[in-house]
C-alpha cells in the first residue's frame, strides 16, 4: 500500500497548514510547471488530424449494446518517425470513440492487460455508484500475482462490466482512467477516449454532421530522448516530484494523438467536439486569422450537452476535462486559406494548437437554429441546503499536496450528504486554478465572483474552470442513484495529491 494512502486510510493525515515553498507557475494561464521533451520535435502542421476508431458493439439487444476493450499496452507512432509506448483502450490513443443513444444501456467491459491495476470513469456520465469508477475499486492486471484484499474497494480480477443506463440527453462524455493516486500518470500514458451521447432531438436539428462533425482531444505531453512520454513520478510512489506538484504540462499539443496537425476542411459549417484530456493545462484557443465576418466561434453545447441557443465566442477557453460544442463556419475564408488555431495561454510551441487548410467550396445545407434545447434553469428554492468547498494548497500524510476544506481525501470519509432531487448551492473557491468536477449529475453556474456567469460558464456543466482567488456558485440537484460519488480538481497531479471529496447522496 502507497504510503499516503495508508496514511489516508487510517486517518493519520495530517490537517492543512499555509506554507510556501512551492514553485512559480511557469506558464500563465495554467497552474503547473512545464517539462521539456529531449527529442527533437517536429514542425507544426506537418501531420493529418486523425480521428478516433469508432467501436462496434459486440452484441446488441433490445435494450443494451454490448462493448468490450481492452486495455493494453502498445507502441504507436505519437511523432513522426518516433515509438512511444502508451497504455491505450485497444492500444491506441485516444482510445476508441463509443456512440451510445440515450436511454439505451450500454455495457462496456474492460480488460486489463496492463502493468497496473487500472479503474474506468465516464465522465459526465449520469451512473449509479458501483460503475462510477470509484478510485479504489480496481481492475486488477489479468494475471496479477499480487493480492489486494486489504484493500477497501471492491476488486475485479482481469475484467469488470461497467453498466451505464445513460438516461441523460445527447452530450459529448468522455473516459478515462481514474485510480486512487494514479489518475495523473495513467491517464497521461493513454488511457482516455470519447463517449458520445446522441438522441433524436439532437439528430433533428441541422447542425453540421457525419464528417463535419469532428472530436478533438487536446491533450500536452512530452517526450523522453527515447521516444517515451516524459512524467516526473517517483519511483511507482503516488504523486509527482516536489517540482511537479502544481500540474504536469508538456511542450507538444497533441490533437487526436497527433503533433500540432493539419485538417483539410470544405469552405462549409463544422462541429468541433473539443475536450481538454489535458493533465493540467489551459488552452485559450482563437482563430488566425480570424473569419472575415461573424465570429470565430459559435459555441452550441457545453460539458452535459447542447445550449438552449448558441454563443458566439471569439476565444474560448478551456480547462482541463471541459467540452465545448463549437461550430466554425468556414465558408468566409477563400480557398487555399490557411486557418491556425492558436492557444492565446500558451507561448512559442505551445501557442498553436492545429491548423486548417481550406480546401473548396460545397453545398452547405447545415445551420445553426437559434433555439437548439430545452435548459431549464435550476432555480434554488428559499431554503436551499448551502455548502462550500474551499480548494487550496495543504498537507497530505506530511507532504505538501492539495485539499478541499483543509483535509485531503480520504475514500472512507463522507463530506456531504445531498438529497437525491433537491436543489443545492454549491459554492466553491480556489487559491491557485482548479478545474472543478462534480460527478453523477451536471450542475449550472449561479454566478462567478459575485457576478453573473461570464458567457463560457452558459449551460449544463461538469467541470467549471477556476482561476486564481475565484469564488463560483454552482446550483446542483443529483437524480436517481444513492450512493458515494467524488467531488475534485479535474488537474490530474491535484487528484492525485488528494484534492477529492465524497458526497453521498440520499
Ligand atoms: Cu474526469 Cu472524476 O473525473
Ligand atoms: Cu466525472
Ligand atoms: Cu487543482
Amino acid at each position: 500500500m502507497k504510503r499516503r494512502r495508508f496514511l489516508g486510510l487510517i486517518g493519520l493525515a495530517a490537517g492543512s497548514a499555509t506554507f510556501g515553498g512551492f514553485t512559480g507557475c511557469s506558464v500563465p494561464g495554467s497552474t503547473g510547471e512545464a517539462l521539456t521533451s529531449d527529442v527533437p520535435l517536429p514542425e507544426p502542421f506537418g501531420v493529418p488530424l486523425p480521428i478516433p476508431p469508432v467501436k462496434r458493439p459486440v452484441r446488441r439487444d433490445a435494450t443494451t449494446d454490448w462493448y468490450e476493450i481492452v486495455q493494453r499496452p502498445a507502441d504507436v507512432e505519437l511523432l513522426p518517425g518516433v515509438r512511444t509506448p502508451i497504455l491505450g483502450y485497444d492500444g491506441v490513443f485516444p482510445g476508441p470513440t463509443i456512440e451510445s443513444r440515450s436511454g439505451r444501456r450500454t455495457v462496456v467491459r474492460h480488460h486489463n492487460r496492463t502493468d497496473v491495476p487500472t479503474v474506468v470513469h465516464l465522465h459526465g456520465g449520469h451512473t449509479p455508484a458501483t460503475h462510477d469508477g470509484w478510485p479504489t475499486d480496481l481492475v486488477l492486471p489479468t494475471g496479477d500475482p499480487h493480492h489486494h484484499d486489504h484493500h477497501p474497494g471492491r476488486i475485479a480480477r482481469g475484467h469488470r462490466d461497467y453498466v451505464y443506463p445513460l438516461a441523460q440527453p445527447a452530450a459529448t462524455l468522455w473516459y478515462h482512467d481514474h485510480r486512487m493516486d494514479f489518475t495523473g500518470p495513467q491517464v497521461y500514458r493513454g488511457l482516455a477516449g470519447f463517449h458520445l451521447v446522441r438522441d433524436p432531438a439532437e439528430e433533428a436539428l441541422p447542425l453540421p454532421a457525419g464528417e463535419r462533425e469532428i472530436p478533438l482531444m487536446l491533450a500536452d505531453r512530452a517526450f523522453a530522448a527515447d521516444g517515451s512520454l516524459k512524467y516526473p513520478a517517483v519511483g511507482h510512489e503516488a504523486g509527482t516530484t516536489d517540482d511537479f506538484l502544481e500540474g504536469v504540462l508538456g511542450d507538444v499539443v497533441l490533437v487526436n494523438g497527433a503533433p500540432w496537425p493539419e485538417l483539410e476542411v470544405a469552405a462549409a459549417r463544422y462541429r468541433f467536439r473539443v475536450l481538454n484530456a489535458s493533465n493540467a493545462r489551459r488552452y485559450g484557443l482563437t482563430l488566425d486569422p480570424p473569419p472575415p465576418d461573424g465570429p470565430a466561434f459559435v459555441q452550441i453545447g457545453s460539458d452535459a450537452g447542447l445550449l438552449d441557443k448558441p454563443v458566439e465566442h471569439t476565444t474560448v477557453t478551456v480547462a482541463p476535462a471541459e467540452r465545448f460544442d463549437l461550430v466554425v463556419d468556414f465558408s468566409g475564408y477563400r480557398a487555399g486559406q490557411l486557418v491556425t488555431l492558436r492557444n492565446t495561454l500558451g507561448a512559442g510551441r505551445t501557442g498553436r494548437v492545429m491548423r486548417f487548410r481550406v480546401t473548396r467550396r460545397v453545398r452547405d445545407d447545415s445551420s445553426v437554429p437559434t433555439r437548439l434545447a430545452d435548459v431549464p434553469a435550476l432555480v434554488p428554492p428559499a431554503g436551499a441546503v448551502r455548502r462550500r468547498f474551499a480548494f487550496s494548497r495543504g498537507l497530505v500524510g506530511g507532504r505538501k499536496g492539495w485539499v478541499i476544506n483543509g483535509r485531503p481525501f480520504d475514500p472512507l470519509r463522507v463530506d456531504a450528504a445531498p438529497r437525491l432531487g433537491e436543489i443545492e448551492v454549491w459554492t466553491i473557491s480556489t487559491d491557485l486554478h482548479h478545474p472543478v468536477h462534480i460527478h453523477l449529475s451536471p450542475f449550472q453556474v449561479l454566478s462567478r465572483n459575485g457576478h453573473p456567469p461570464g458567457n463560457l460558464d452558459t449551460g449544463w456543466k461538469d467541470t467549471v474552470d477556476l482561476r486564481p482567488a475565484e469564488t463560483v456558485e454552482v446550483a446542483v440537484r443529483f437524480t436517481d442513484y444513492r450512493g458515494r460519488f467524488l467531488l475534485h480538481c479535474h488537474n490530474l497531479e491535484h487528484e492525485d495529491m488528494a484534492m477529492m471529496s465524497t458526497f453521498e447522496t440520499k
